[in-house]
């Protein structure tokens, strides 16, 4: 059975312990509302670890001033449920003030640099500085060895990577597979707000991304790939924000697509934003 607490003392008292037993500690940090894809990411923490701590906390500091933080779904039970059958040992629920103790607007902020100006950068400023920000206390909350982040967040995985060398955090950082519908739709806790109509047309969006790794590898050019994914998204209904191919570290190809490449997509279909991602060589 999974033990809950929201008490920083609790959690730092029971990590030192397994530490100071010579265990090894793992951590999933979450915004709830946890799915199959969550409790895969708890799973890998499990394979690299002794002890699996995961963290609820729906961080104000990372949504605009008009996306959903008020309606992002809040599931506490079934959380705890779910992550107690994927193994996870520990549920660290820290509240608003144990998290920004000075207040949100006043507290230390963690931005990290370039990675974060381009793409989701570009269309949601101030988000990644929330999600940097929110981590780096996470990471000093809860002081793990190793820390797991889905792939699905691509872009959010940098930041996370850049962050945690820069900042010398002695923890390892891990990436977790995206996990999918049978349509190809990737797992994610905003899927649910997608209306029984929008549901099978927010599919597109994985078909797009093998679409533009189809037409990179058959050699057309990026900027083709690029438009011709944008045009079929909107006529499915979708408002485009980026449809790109990107070298790994999400830099922008000279010239034609070589060697490892990432495609990556955000668009919204009526309120709901949908961000994917896929990775190739070409
Ligand atoms: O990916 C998420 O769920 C969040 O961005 C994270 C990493 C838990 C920070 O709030």
């Amino acid at each position: 059975m999974i033990d809950v607490t929201s008490d920083l003392q609790a959690l730092r008292s029971r990590v030192s312990e397994w530490k100071h037993n010579g265990l090894r500690v793992g951590f999933v940090p979450t915004m709830g509302n946890l799915h199959a894809g969550h409790f895969s990411l708890v799973r890998l923490a499990r394979r690299h670890a002794d002890r699996v701590v995961a963290s609820v906390f729906v961080n104000p500091t990372q949504f605009g001033p008009n996306e959903d933080f008020a309606r992002y779904p809040r599931t506490p039970e079934a959380d705890a449920d779910g992550l107690s059958q994927a193994g996870c040992d520990l549920l660290w629920l820290p509240t608003v003030d144990a998290m920004y103790p000075f207040g949100a607007q006043q507290a230390v902020q963690v931005r990290v640099p370039g990675v974060t100006e381009v793409l989701e950068g570009a269309h949601r400023p101030g988000h990644f500085d929330g999600v940097a920000t929110v981590v780096a206390r996470l990471f000093n909350q809860v002081q793990p060895d190793v820390a797991v982040f889905g792939r699905k967040d691509y872009q959010q995985l940098a930041v996370i990577r850049y962050l945690a060398r820069d900042l010398a955090f002695p923890i390892e950082i891990l990436a977790g597979e995206t996990l999918r519908e049978p349509d190809g739709l990737a797992m994610s806790s905003r899927n649910q707000y997608l209306s029984p109509e929008q549901r099978p047309v927010a599919a597109e969006i994985h078909a797009c991304l093998q679409a533009m790794k189809a037409a990179v590898q058959a050699g057309e050019p990026l900027s083709d790939a690029e438009a011709a994914a944008r045009e079929r998204l909107a006529a499915a209904g979708f408002e485009v924000d980026y449809a790109a191919v990107r070298q790994p570290g999400l830099e922008e190809f000279g010239g034609a697509a070589r060697g490892a490449c990432v495609a990556l997509i955000a668009a919204r279909i009526g309120s709901t934003r949908l961000i994917d991602n896929l990775e190739f060589d070409a």
